[in-house]
């Protein structure tokens, strides 16, 4: 286990000592059109969901010899892991006429993947290696009729992808970059670790930026959360950090900030505090005391959204045994936590937002997380993002 990062223990000893809420600099506004507008949201498309390293799965789910869809993002996307464990991403889409290659979100073992409509036939690499009566084509150069690759990427057990077919990067060093001081963060969780106990998925009638608000601020948690998790946590105790475009939060547990010390494990730490992260634009990781919810906002129109909340466990622990805990576990915080409150708040939201009352909504000095976030989106949309 990697020792506990600077950063994060100077969070918790700030959130001992002051035992109070940190207030932010001032009141900020966002323009409701923000969450309906289609301007907005073509914006959004382009500059963030075709440019920006995205999370497609946990690296658990894809084992050697398996594909997989992924269309999440709009574009098919046909993710592979060979037989050597390099993994790659692809254009879902057959090089003759472009017939959907696979149409299973769910892995499937594969030694290569075979054109449902006339068969050519390509490796786990993406190489066409057969067309059946190859001769009624005219010869082309060698890799012309290979699958389109995407640049891919694996760190910190999440598959990490720029849907961009023509942004031939180097994924790796853009993640250095792009992710800065969360690659020192993010080990000390070990998400390479765990394994996907369960994954839930939904489309509800809200934009999906709404959702990452309703992560981005601990100030709701005594009314919205009153009859579920608000017991657990301080009212309104947050470390919060930006992390380049990223957002990193510690929100601190009732009980655990009565008897602090200093946390030694990662188990301590998670019965100090509950760990979360906006991983800039659309994943949001919740540290619970002993899982992962590892949550995808997908943007499928200006005002629907599609949700993917993956529970995450110890691998040691995902055992029959233990599997009725983690439902138990996962149907309180999906069911009761999520779409009761958190997605039913922003699906509220959504139908007041073109009813005029609001020009804008207002965001006080305990919700400061949302005037980061809404600025990192600007920044991008608007070409200004370094
Ligand atoms: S479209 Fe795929 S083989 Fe014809
Ligand atoms: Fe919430």
């Amino acid at each position: 286990m990697p020792p506990l990062t600077a950063a994060m223990m100077q969070s918790i000893r700030k959130l001992a000592a002051e035992k109070k809420p940190a207030f932010g600099e001032g009141e900020s506004h966002i323009p409701v059109e923000h969450y309906f507008s289609h301007e907005q949201w073509n914006a959004e498309i382009a500059a963030l969901f075709r440019k920006l390293p995205l999370i497609v799965a946990h690296s658990s789910e894809l084992l050697p010899g398996q594909v997989m869809a992924h269309d999440g993002y709009g574009l098919p996307l046909l993710l592979s892991r060979d037989k050597d464990d390099t993994l790659r991403c692809f254009l879902n889409v057959c090089r003759h006429r472009g017939m959907r290659l696979v149409d299973a979100a769910a892995p499937l073992s594969k030694a290569s993947v075979v054109c449902p409509y006339h068969g050519w036939t390509y490796k786990l690499d993406g190489e066409l290696r057969h067309m059946p009566h190859a001769e009624a084509f005219s010869p082309c150069p060698t890799g012309e009729r290979n699958l389109t690759a995407l640049p891919c990427a694996e760190r910190f057990g999440l598959i990490w992808v720029v849907p961009d077919p023509q942004g031939m990067i180097d994924l790796d060093a853009y993640l250095d970059a792009y992710l800065g001081a969360l690659n020192t963060e993010m080990p000390w969780y070990e998400i390479d670790q765990l394994v996907t106990f369960r994954t839930i998925e939904a489309e509800y009638p809200a934009n999906w930026k709404l959702i990452v608000d309703a992560f981005l601020e601990s100030y709701h948690i005594r009314v919205l959360h009153r009859d579920t998790i608000s017991p657990f946590f301080s009212d309104g105790i947050t470390a919060s950090e930006r992390i380049g475009p990223h957002i990193y939060s510690l929100v601190a547990r009732r009980e655990a900030l009565e008897t602090f010390a200093e946390p030694e494990s990662h188990e301590t730490l998670r019965e100090l505090v509950t760990p979360s992260q906006v991983i800039f634009p659309n994943t949001i990781t919740i540290f619970h005391p002993d899982y992962l919810s590892l949550v995808s906002l997908y943007p499928v129109g200006s005002e629907r959204l599609r949700w993917v909340h993956r529970m995450l466990i110890p691998r040691d622990k995902a055992t029959p045994d233990w599997a009725p805990h983690w439902e138990k576990t996962f149907n309180l915080i999906e069911q009761g936590v999520f779409q009761k409150e958190d997605i039913h708040a922003a699906v509220e939201i959504q139908k007041g937002l073109r009813s005029g009352a609001n020009r804008t909504l207002t965001i006080g000095r305990l919700e400061e997380g949302l005037t980061w976030f809404y600025e990192q989106v600007c920044l991008h949309t608007q070409g200004l993002a370094k």
